[in-house]
C-alpha cells in the first residue's frame, strides 16, 4: 500500500486506516453482530499484521473504552504509526460524557499521551457531539488543540463533524477532516468537494457503516462500499474498524488495488 501525504500535514499516511473501537468497547455500539474483545495476543498479531499490510494509521479515541491504554501497552515502535486521537468525548462506566472546556482537552491530551505512552500525538480531533456548530462558535476545544499544536505535543489538528456545515467549515479552518462516506450517506460530498479545493486531508469514518455494509448483514457488500469510499478523489484515509484478520487482509488488498 503506497503511503500518501495527509493534506498539507507533512505526515504520510497509509490510505487505509485501523479504527480501534472493538479494541476497548463493546457496550452500546452498533455493529450487526455480538463480539468479544480480542485479547492482547490477538490485538498484537492485528497490530504486526496490520504493518505488514503496509497500514500506519491507527484511529483511537478516549470514547472508545480501554482502546488507548491498550495501544500503549501492546504497540511497538511507535515512530512507525501515526496514531489518530481525539478529544470532547470519554466512554467510562457505560455511558459517555461531552466536555469541550479547554481544561478538559488539556487533561484529556494529558492522558492520552500517559496511557499512549508516547510525547506527541500525530493527530487529535474534536470528537463531535452532533452539535458542530456550537462546538466551533462556542467551545475552546479546537483553540485549545492549536495551543498543544504549538507547543509540539500534537502534530495536526481537525475536527470528526457530524454535519456538513461544520465539515466545510473545518476544511476551511484546520488540518483535516474525519467526514462520513458511505453508499447510503452522501451529506458530505460538498465537505469533500471543498477539501479537495483546498488540499485538506480527508479521512472517512463509517465507509462499512460499522459492518451493515456486509452482504450478510444485509448491505450492499463490503468491497462495492469501500470502491465508493475511494470514488471521491478527496479522500486521503478510509479508517475501517475489524479484529478478524481476514477481513483486514481483505479490505487491505482491495484498498491497495483502488490507491497504488
Ligand atoms: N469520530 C467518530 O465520530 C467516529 C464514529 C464512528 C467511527 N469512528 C472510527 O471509525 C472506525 C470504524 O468505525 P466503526 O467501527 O463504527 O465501523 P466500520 O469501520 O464502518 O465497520 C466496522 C465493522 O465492519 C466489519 N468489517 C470490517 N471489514 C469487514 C469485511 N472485510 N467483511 C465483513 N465485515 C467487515 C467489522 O467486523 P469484524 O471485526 O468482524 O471484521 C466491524 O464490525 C472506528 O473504529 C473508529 O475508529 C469514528
Amino acid at each position: 500500500m503506497k503511503l500518501r501525504e495527509l493534506g498539507q500535514t507533512g505526515i504520510p499516511i497509509s490510505p487505509l486506516g485501523l479504527g480501534t473501537v472493538k479494541f476497548g468497547r463493546d457496550q452500546q455500539v452498533k455493529y450487526p453482530w455480538k463480539f468479544k474483545i480480542p485479547d492482547d495476543q490477538a490485538v498484537r498479531e492485528l497490530l504486526s499484521l496490520s504493518r505488514e499490510l503496509g497500514i500506519n494509521l491507527l484511529d483511537t479515541a478516549p470514547a472508545y473504552g480501554n482502546s488507548e491504554e491498550r495501544l500503549g501497552q501492546l504497540l511497538s515502535n511507535r515512530q512507525q504509526w501515526v496514531i489518530v486521537s481525539k478529544v470532547g468525548e470519554t466512554f467510562e462506566n457505560g455511558q459517555s460524557h461531552f466536555d469541550f472546556s479547554a481544561a478538559a482537552t488539556r487533561t484529556t491530551i494529558e492522558n492520552s499521551l500517559r496511557k499512549l505512552k508516547t510525547d506527541y500525538l500525530d493527530v487529535v480531533l474534536v470528537h463531535s457531539d452532533g452539535n458542530d456548530q456550537r462546538l466551533i462558535e462556542q467551545e475552546d476545544a479546537l483553540e485549545t488543540l492549536m495551543k498543544l499544536k504549538q507547543e509540539g505535543l500534537i502534530r495536526a489538528v481537525g475536527l470528526s463533524t457530524k454535519t456538513t456545515d461544520g465539515g466545510l467549515w473545518t476544511v476551511e479552518h484546520t488540518d483535516l477532516v474525519m467526514a462520513t462516506r458511505n453508499t447510503s450517506d452522501h451529506t458530505d460530498d460538498p465537505v469533500l468537494d471543498r477539501a479537495l479545493q483546498l488540499n485538506k486531508g480527508v479521512v472517512i469514518k463509517k465507509g462499512l457503516q460499522s459492518g451493515h455494509a456486509d452482504s450478510q448483514a444485509g448491505g450492499a457488500g463490503i468491497d462495492e462500499a469501500i470502491r465508493y469510499v475511494f470514488s471521491h478523489p478527496a479522500v486521503s484515509c478510509l479508517i475501517a474498524g475489524t479484529i478478524n484478520p481476514e477481513h483486514l487482509k481483505e479490505n487491505a488488498q482491495l484498498v491497495a488495488q483502488l490507491t497504488d
